[in-house]
C-alpha cells in the first residue's frame, strides 16, 4: 500500500474510532496510535498547551521530552507559527530538541480547537526527508477530525 493509500484508511478509521467518544485523553491516545501503527513511524505523539508551555501528551514510541518552551525547537516552532513544519534533516533546523538521536526527520501539525492551538502533532523518522506535502495534508486532516472529538 502506498503512502496515499495508507492516509486515506486512517481517515476513513479515525473518524469510526473517535466519534462520541468523551475521553480526551482517550481520543488522543488512539489517534497516536493508529498513526503510528499504520505508518510505521519511529515516534508520534502529542505536546499539549499548558501554563504556557508544551507539555508531553499521549504517545507511541521511545521516551520522550516532558516540555517543550514556545517557539522553542520544531515543536515550539510550529505553536509560535501557528502552521505546519516539514523538516527534512533535524540537523539543519536551528535549536530542534533532539528527544533521541536517531530522529532525522520530523512533521508537525498544530491542534485547533476554535481557533486556539490547544496542542501539536509530532511525528519523527529514523530516515532522512521522510516527510512532504502529502503528510501534512493527510495529518492536517486527521488533526480536524481529532480536534471534532475533543471536548
Ligand atoms: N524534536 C522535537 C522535540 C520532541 S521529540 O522529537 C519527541 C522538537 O524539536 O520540537
Amino acid at each position: 500500500m502506498g503512502k496515499i493509500e495508507k492516509y486515506e484508511t486512517i481517515i476513513t478509521e479515525l473518524g469510526a474510532l473517535i466519534k462520541d467518544v468523551d475521553n480526551n485523553t482517550g481520543v488522543l491516545a488512539n489517534t497516536a496510535a493508529l498513526i503510528h501503527e499504520r505508518m510505521g513511524f519511529f515516534w508520534t505523539g502529542f505536546y499539549l498547551v499548558k501554563d504556557k508551555t508544551l507539555q508531553l501528551g499521549p504517545f507511541q514510541g521511545p521516551v520522550a521530552c516532558f516540555q517543550i518552551g514556545y517557539g522553542k525547537g520544531v515543536c515550539g516552532a510550529a505553536w509560535q507559527q501557528e502552521k505546519t513544519l516539514v523538516v527534512k534533516d533535524v540537523e539543519e533546523f536551528p535549536g530542534h530538541i533532539a528527544c533521541s538521536s536517531l530522529s532525522k526527520s520530523e512533521i508537525v501539525v498544530p491542534v485547533f480547537k476554535h481557533d486556539r492551538i490547544i496542542g501539536v502533532l509530532d511525528i519523527d523518522s529514523k530516515e532522512i526527508g521522510t516527510f512532504d506535502e502529502v503528510d501534512a495534508h493527510y495529518l492536517e486532516r486527521a488533526m480536524k477530525i481529532l480536534s471534532d472529538s475533543l471536548r
